[in-house]
């Protein structure tokens, strides 16, 4: 070897540079055993194939420089033949380099993973699914109705007919523009869930035993007990027979199941335009079992829910296209709650407003 480094070449001979070529080979040889990780690649690359300091190079400069004319190619031949060598040690490296690729991004296993918080339950959404559990544990079967509604839907077959003054207790949200419309198929915001009675008699035969919940819209200023949408739960029972004690008895098992086989239900003379005789329901105050309390404003009952015996004007407007809604063969009793009401009751929020808020220091409360 000289001082530079370069193996000193004995002759010109193919035999001789032979030789020469393995010795170089065996030092590529045992400097490409241990490319671990990325920089250990990098750096034999360098030292091997560097374009201005690489040591193929110097070598090359070295031996061709001195070589006569008829070895150059043979040593050419050679130098190629060994920068493929190295260039294939570096390939078959690549798999370490991979590895070591990660290491270079730092990836920390020690770190807490990305955390996916799981959602609840909405306490309004929890409600609805606990009243439409309890009916159907009793044989109902469950329906849904469009929010946006002819007015013949939510009034007239509903036996409101037009100009009748108990459309004002539900202060409507109508769409604008109908004007030229017949006033029966103008769009307005459903104010009850009472609609899909009728859209449900259309549709099947009785017997009945169905509950609708959903939302509904009425044009209420928004305060601690009022807001403009909000949400009921229709029934409706159609048979042969139904009198006014299976409403009853249908309606009290459903208070205790939902606030407690110590509630008590009372029922008091109302008046809806599709139910006759139409009633209001009480409920004893779950808060003070009846005693008094600031909960039930010291009656010791609750108003809860509106129910009625199915009006036979109602089966009137049905029967223009299902005739097997004759009032002279069936009976049936309807009767609509708000779920709000009840989420407020049994969660004890004292505002509706929380309901519709969003406000997660609210909702978490319910996970
Ligand atoms: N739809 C009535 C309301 O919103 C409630 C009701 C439903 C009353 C069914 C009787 C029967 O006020």
């Amino acid at each position: 070897m000289q001082d530079d480094g370069i193996p000193q070449l004995t002759g010109w001979s193919e035999a001789e540079l032979d030789q020469a070529f393995a010795a170089v080979a065996r030092t590529v040889e045992e400097s490409a055993r241990s490319l671990a990780t990325a920089d250990d690649k990098e750096q034999f690359r360098l030292y091997w194939l560097g374009r201005k300091q690489g040591r193929l190079k110097a070598i090359s400069d070295a031996w061709l420089k001195s070589a006569p004319v008829e070895a150059k190619k043979l040593i050419g031949q050679r130098f190629n033949t060994l920068k493929a060598e190295i260039e294939r040690r570096l390939d078959e490296a690549a798999g370490a380099g991979a590895v070591s690729a990660l290491d270079a991004e730092a990836i920390d296993i020690t770190l807490p993973g990305r955390q996916r918080r799981l959602g609840a339950e909405h306490p309004l959404i929890r409600t609805w699914h606990e009243i439409v559990g309890i009916f159907q544990r009793m044989g109902y079967s469950v329906g849904v109705g469009p929010e946006v509604e002819t007015d013949y839907y939510n009034f007239e077959s509903l036996n409101f007919p037009p100009g009748h003054p108990a459309r004002d207790t539900q202060d409507t949200l109508v769409v604008t523009g109908q004007e030229r419309k017949p006033l029966r198929e103008r769009l307005l915001m459903r104010t009850h869930t009472s609609p899909v009675q009728i859209r449900t008699m259309e549709q099947q035969p009785p017997p009945v035993r169905i509950v609708i919940p959903g939302k509904v819209h009425r044009n209420d200023a928004a305060d601690a007990t009022h807001s403009p949408i909000f949400h009921q739960v229709e029934g409706l029972c159609v048979d042969t027979n139904i009198t006014f004690a299976d409403l009853k008895g249908t309606l009290d098992h459903a208070m205790k199941e939902l606030f407690g086989s110590s509630v008590r239900t009372r029922f008091f003379p109302s008046f809806f335009p599709f139910t006759e005789p139409s009633a209001d329901v009480q409920i004893s105050c779950p808060f003070c079992g009846g005693s008094g309390c600031r909960k039930c404003k010291h009656s010791g009952w609750i108003e809860l829910l509106g129910c009625g015996m199915v009006d036979p004007a109602v089966f009137g407007f049905v029967s223009k296209k299902q005739p097997l809604y004759d009032p002279a063969r069936i009976s049936g009793f309807a009767f609509g709650m708000g779920i709000d009401r009840v989420a407020m009751m049994k969660y004890g929020i004292g505002d509706i407003g929380l309901l519709y808020s969003g406000d997660l220091r609210f909702l978490e409360q319910f996970s």
